[in-house]
């Protein structure tokens, strides 16, 4: 699990929805001292700090700092400030603009959007590993959060082609950074109710329909801990021998044919 006392970045805070909050929530838990990122001042401002299930408390006891994945200066700047090396980074972030590349239409004529949304979602893993590696100077852990590419839902369309992406780009660094020690896996989370999800056109719908196809009765309203505890794992030394994987954590979904019948249901349900 976790070391505690060792340094861990956790990137892609928006409010306390995010699976990134539920992360680092899980690695202080285990003694592991937390790094958070948020995108921008802007965006700390609008989500964060108005996120009404925080008291100033939790809000005074993080470490946040800002970094735009797009901006390599920036992510270069954010490794640097670090004192001293880490253990681990979380990728825990993804952006495609609904209004052209999630929809009814899969076909759109957006060029600019998709690159957009692939340099975010999919590269983006590269240009923080690229930084964040040198600095897990005993090895380190690198983890991201994907979604069920290996299907096609309706109106998640082009994401569904950046997570595709992002599973590659995990094997990709997963090769190129073992000699370093320094893992690199994915977790393909089902859907989890979070400001990234509102943004995705019928993902209410998708995410309360998910447990006719899960065997575990998932609940996307509170699925954030169930989530970051596996990303724990995969930081931690109990996975020295995994990398370049991506591990399900979706209530079983993803292995079931069609929905599950009436009595394989939970009682009352
Ligand atoms: N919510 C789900 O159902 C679900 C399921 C599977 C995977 N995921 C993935 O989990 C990750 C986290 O999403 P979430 O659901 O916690 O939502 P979220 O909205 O809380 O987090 C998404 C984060 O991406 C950040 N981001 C977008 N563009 C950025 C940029 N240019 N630079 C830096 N940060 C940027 C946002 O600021 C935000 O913090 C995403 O990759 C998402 O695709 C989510």
């Amino acid at each position: 699990m976790i070391e505690a006392g060792k340094t861990y970045v956790v990137m892609g805070l928006l409010d306390a929805d995010s699976i990134a909050y539920a992360i680092g929530k899980t690695i202080e838990s285990f003694g592991g001292k937390v790094i958070f990122t948020v995108q921008s001042e802007r965006m700390k401002k609008i989500f964060f700090d108005r996120s009404k299930k925080l008291t100033d408390a939790d809000r005074e006891n993080l470490d946040i700092r800002f970094c735009d994945v797009t901006n390599d200066e920036e992510v270069k700047a954010l490794f640097d400030s670090i004192e001293g090396p880490i253990s681990g980074m979380v990728h825990s972030i993804g952006f495609s603009n609904p209004k052209t590349c999630l929809g009814e239409e899969f076909h759109t004529d957006a060029y600019d959007d998709l690159m957009k949304g692939f340099q975010i979602s999919a590269v983006s893993l590269a240009t923080v590993t690229r930084y964040a590696a040198p600095k897990m100077v005993e090895g380190g852990s690198v983890v991201t959060l994907t979604f069920a590419s290996e299907r096609a839902f309706a109106f998640y369309n082009w994401m569904g082609v950046n997570k595709a992406a992002l599973e590659a780009v995990v094997r990709g660094l997963a090769r190129r950074h073992g000699k370093e020690n320094v893992r690199v896996n994915a977790v393909s989370a089902g859907p989890v109710f979070t400001i990234a999800a509102k943004h995705i056109p019928g993902f209410e719908e998708l995410g309360n329909t998910w447990k006719k196809s899960s065997p575990l009765n998932w609940d996307p309203k509170n699925a954030q801990p169930e989530v970051a505890g596996v990303v724990a794992f995969l930081l931690g030394n109990y996975s020295k021998q995994i990398t370049g994987q991506t591990i399900y954590v979706d209530g079983g979904a993803s292995i079931i044919g069609g929905e599950l019948m009436p009595h394989e249901l939970p009682e009352g349900s």
